[in-house]
């Protein structure tokens, strides 16, 4: 197996809070243990397109508070053709860099695991993505933050709903995810969450109705994961339909949920989970995420880490339902 002398950082896919904590810890604790480091920009694009820059302790001084990502973001859809990844190979052997830390989401781990396997590189995943939907770490970078940024959203929207008596549904960020949008319900005080995960297959409007919360409160909020089909729009036109009586309005919050200066709670783990990444390679580990566990840093096999199937626990649909009647 080769040396590994130089280590590649990149960020792809939705940025979140956080991802500049982590660029800062991979690059520190590389830089620490003799390896030279190169940042590369916008993602896999950036690979694609050569934009590999080198990287010292001073490129990331001042960045552990600040949101977004120092290193730019995209989706590629270059790097899903094989042509694509043989030129984001050749470019990282011409910068001589033996080693990737990819920090991202679903997609973009997903675009290390194939790239590992094809071309025999060492590849290492950080959870970088709002969502927290991925398999085998407790918590993603950004999630916290994100979670934090809804709550204090939704304490604004409460005043106003409370003053006009109304039913507001929020639209939160997860399109696959209900993590999101349950427990920032919870954290808010909502009045119930409509998840893509509801296994019931109950139509959770009607569960809401049911509920009869209007009868004991003068205003209500339900928080519910986007969806190009059932997001926030669609529920509130179903329930001025099926009920005149009510006064409804929407809120869609978007990308602000995105961003904003991470958490203590994000940074902490950015820092922890970058110098795992090192700690990682130095170990041979090659083609895992970095999570946590129990508090413990773990390795999670990317084909584990992208496998979506980590479900909201039933546990807290039950604490939302029975606190907020
Ligand atoms: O995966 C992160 C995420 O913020 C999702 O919650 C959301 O559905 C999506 O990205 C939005 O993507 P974009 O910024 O490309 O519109």
């Amino acid at each position: 197996m080769r040396k590994i002398e130089t280590i590649g950082i990149l960020t792809s896919g939705g940025d979140a809070p956080g991802m500049n904590a982590a660029i800062r810890a991979i690059t520190r604790a590389a830089i620490a243990n003799g390896f030279r480091v190169k940042g590369i920009y916008r993602g896999y694009d950036g690979l694609i397109q050569n934009e590999i820059v080198e990287f010292s302790t001073e490129n990331v001084s001042n960045i552990i508070q600040r949101g977004g990502t120092i290193l730019k973001t995209a989706r590629s859809k270059e790097f899903e053709t094989v042509e694509g990844r043989q030129k984001a190979y050749e470019n990282m052997t011409a910068a001589g860099i033996d080693a990737l830390v990819v920090i991202g989401g679903n997609g973009s781990l997903s675009g290390a695991r194939i790239f590992a396997q094809e071309f025999d590189v060492p590849c290492i995943g950080l959870p970088g993505t709002i969502d927290n939907d991925l398999n085998g770490t407790d918590l993603t970078i950004g999630y916290d933050t994100t979670l934090n940024t809804i709550m204090e959203c939704v304490d604004k929207i409460r005043d106003t709903a409370t003053s006009h008596e109304r039913i507001f549904f929020v639209e939160v960020m997860g399109r696959d995810a209900g993590f999101l949008a349950q427990n920032s319900a919870i954290a808010a005080g909502a009045e119930a969450a409509i998840i893509p995960e509801d296994s019931t297959g109950a139509d959770q409007l009607e569960h809401f109705v049911s509920r009869g919360i209007r009868k004991s409160k003068n205003s209500s909020i339900v928080i519910v994961s986007e969806s190009p089909k059932c997001g926030a729009m669609y529920y509130a036109d179903r329930l001025k339909k099926e009920h005149p009586e009510f006064d409804v309005r929407v809120s869609i919050l978007g990308h602000l949920q995105r961003g904003g200066s991470p958490s203590a709670g994000d940074r902490i783990l950015a820092s922890r989970l970058g110098a795992g990444a090192i700690n990682a390679l130095m170990e041979g580990q090659r083609n895992v995420m970095i999570g946590i566990r129990n508090d413990e840093i773990v390795y999670v096999p990317f084909t584990s880490a992208v496998k979506s199937n980590k479900v909201v626990k039933h546990e807290l649909v039950d604490v939302l339902s029975t606190l907020s009647i």
